[in-house]
């Protein structure tokens, strides 16, 4: 049965606390983000992967603060229900304190956002914990993070070997010290998401991280079939769509060539 209630940062952590599993997915326009919303999602994030599927880019780096902050307010005019997340593009929060927070105060002010989320383990701890003292909650970002794919050089699981599993359980808890709400952990070992998922009190949202995390989150296009550039394994695609609407702009092609549309019917 789908819940009516609004959901809030409290009850996506209470979730947890009652073994309840939380769906979250990506948007980045208002008519996504309706549809979303009306299946019952608990979380939507307007991601930067928006970045690629999208604008085209090739990784998530280049898009920008106006441009996450304009997708923002697309998607929380379709928002009724889920809680709304914005992601905090890159270096619009590694600068300083200070242009984190005002950053993140926009999403909240401009965007409609309800919270932001973060990139990074330790040396984001202070801005999260900044933030969150002045009322804007985090979500943390751990393992394979987009942002740093330069410098991690492709998109290998992290947290395979132990010194990096190390980091990575000893990061969790940094942030939930430091008052994010919840932690996105993405492709790294299941057993690695079991054993950091039972160490924090507040939920991981699993991206290729199994099945023992207390939510999962996938980019929507990938689950649609919409993205062909590439299928990462985690990937569970539900349609067919990208083949669907090749297929509807053929055959419309073919029917305005042949004369076939309008008909009379189509005319007034
Ligand atoms: O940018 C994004 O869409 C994300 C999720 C896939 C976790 O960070």
């Amino acid at each position: 049965m789908k819940k009516k209630s609004k959901m809030t940062v409290p009850m996506l952590v209470q979730m947890k606390q009652s073994g309840e599993k939380i769906a979250c997915l990506t948007a980045y326009d208002w008519l996504f983000a309706s549809l979303l919303d009306q299946a019952g999602l608990d979380l939507i994030l307007v991601g930067d992967s928006g970045a690629m599927v999208f604008a085209g880019h090739e990784t998530t780096i280049p898009i920008t603060m106006e441009q996450m902050i304009y997708h923002t307010q697309c998607v929380s005019r379709g928002v009724k229900r889920a809680l709304l997340i914005a992601d905090m593009p890159f270096l619009s929060y590694q600068v300083s304190q200070e242009e984190a927070l005002r950053n993140a105060g926009r999403f909240m002010k401009e965007g409609g956002a309800e919270g932001v989320k973060i990139e990074g383990g330790a040396p984001v701890a202070e801005t999260i914990r900044r933030l969150t003292d002045m009322g804007i909650p985090v979500m943390g970002h751990l393992g394979l993070t987009p942002q740093s794919i330069k410098t991690f050089g492709g998109y290998r699981v992290r947290g395979k070997d132990s010194g990096e599993a190390e980091i990575l359980k000893e990061d969790a808890k940094i942030l939930e010290q430091a008052g994010a709400f919840a932690i996105v952990l993405e492709k790294i070992p299941a057993v690695l998401a079991q054993t950091i998922t039972n160490s924090v009190n507040i939920p991981t949202i699993g991206i290729g991280a199994g099945s023992h995390c207390d939510g999962q989150i996938l980019v929507t296009q990938d689950l649609l079939g919409l993205f062909e550039e590439f299928k990462p394994k985690f990937v569970r695609q539900y349609t067919e769509l990208a083949v669907t609407l090749r297929d509807a702009f053929s055959r419309y092609t073919d029917d305005v060539k042949q004369g076939s549309f309008p008909s009379g019917a189509e005319s007034f």
